[in-house]
């Protein structure tokens, strides 16, 4: 039996990552043991690693020693060996896993269409990060890729774009989108591009600004340096997607008694989040409020129109998807690496922000329909 390979890294400098192997764990009554097939990696699971302790993600999967930690990846794996009657070796599922090449797991409230990870040191974690759905063979691995990138971010974009649709954007005539390049940045705008009750100006760093303006989904693109040219005396609605401190005053100044609303959606630059119980007295203007996609989606399903909302939300992603691979002027390009060897190095790329936004990263660790 072959080893498993872990990727994990330094809590303390997350840009250093070393690669583990570990004996497999041989499998209990209850529990499967999943391949993992296909995962990516994109800004998203740094912002997951810089809150690992705080949030818990550390404590999704564990690593070896306690100064290192897994950073949870989103993808799909194959059953290959189960100890679960209602789960055959074969099933594939998407889910959350770590960079590696396996997972055992330890199901629980098993249907047709997911099971829940119970194991004890994932108790403490929203029910988000420990479903599983079982899916389909896929159309084909290239959807499968897309799928692994945007499941976890479009689904943030688009339920941000509801909510704020839902509340007639607080009134804005312009919505100011920061860290604009990244794809949940992008995925906003996407999905509000035919309200032209407002502008949308992507704010973005000034080696990002070619990117952005030629993906053309802002009305206008402005460099962070640059905010100060932004029109004033507009009701303006702040989507921020970077979390920068100083940017956030920046706006906040420069847009006064006009700043409607301040929706703190990510943290790209991976800094401390503000604290809601105390609020930032040096602020004008209104308070970040957090935006957390998996609540929009539980009012859906406290509304009983869950089923509904994700027939809606998967067709929508497909064609956003479409949008982003059109070969006339895609948004994205797919880098397909094969194993985990690269993953250290687009960790550390990501870690101090010098990714290209042009390139969606997947690591290809078990082809896909590979015997068991
Ligand atoms: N609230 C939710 O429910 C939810 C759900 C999904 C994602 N998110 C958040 O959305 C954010 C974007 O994630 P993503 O995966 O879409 O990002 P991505 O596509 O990987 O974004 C890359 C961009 O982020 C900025 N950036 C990245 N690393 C940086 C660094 N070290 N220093 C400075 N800037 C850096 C740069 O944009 P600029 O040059 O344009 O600033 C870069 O082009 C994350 O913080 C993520 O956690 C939130």
């Amino acid at each position: 039996m072959s080893d498993v390979v872990r990727v994990e890294s330094l809590k303390s400098d997350l840009g250093v990552s070393r690669t583990v192997s570990l004996p497999r764990q041989e499998l209990e009554e209850g529990w499967v043991r999943a391949e993992i097939e296909r995962v990516a990696l994109s800004t998203n699971n740094m912002t997951y690693a810089v809150y690992g302790d705080a949030l818990g993600y550390w404590n999704l999967f564990p690593a070896v020693d306690a100064d290192h930690g897994c950073i949870p990846v989103w993808g799909f794996a194959h059953v290959t060996e189960s100890r679960v009657a209602e789960i055959a070796e074969g099933t594939r599922v998407f889910g959350y896993f770590p960079l590696s090449n396996e997972l055992v797991m330890q199901p629980t409230g098993i249907t047709t269409r997911s099971f829940v990870d119970g194991a004890a040191h994932r108790t403490g974690t929203p029910k988000v990060y420990n479903i599983y759905e079982i899916k389909p063979e896929p159309a084909s691995p290239r959807s499968d890729s897309f799928v692994s990138i945007f499941r976890p971010l479009f689904i943030a974009s688009y339920t941000a774009a509801d909510f704020l649709r839902e509340r007639n954007y607080f009134g804005a005539g312009q919505i100011v989108i920061s860290s604009a390049s990244s794809k949940t940045a992008y995925g906003v705008a996407h999905c509000i591009a035919d309200d032209t009750s407002a502008v949308k100006i992507g704010l973005t760093s000034a080696r990002n600004l070619d990117f952005v303006r030629q993906i053309g989904c802002y009305d206008q693109v402005v460099e962070y340096g640059d905010l100060a040219s932004i029109d004033l005396g507009v009701p303006t609605l702040y989507v921020d997607l970077a979390a920068d401190p100083e940017l956030r005053h920046r706006v906040h100044e420069h847009f006064g008694d006009d700043l409607v609303y301040d929706c703190l959606v990510g943290s790209t630059q991976g800094v401390q989040l503000p604290d809601p119980a105390a609020p930032d007295e040096t602020l004008s203007g209104p308070q970040p409020e957090f935006f957390f996609a998996a609540m929009q989606v539980d009012a859906y399903k406290a509304a009983g129109q869950a089923r509904a909302f994700m027939e809606r939300y998967e067709r929508d992603e497909l064609t956003f998807t479409e949008r982003v691979a059109d070969l006339g002027n895609p948004w994205m390009r797919l880098e397909e690496h094969d194993g985990l060897s690269a993953a250290p190095s687009v960790i550390a790329q990501l870690h101090d922000g010098t990714v290209d936004p042009a390139v969606g990263h997947i690591f290809e660790i078990r082809p896909a329909g590979a015997g068991g």
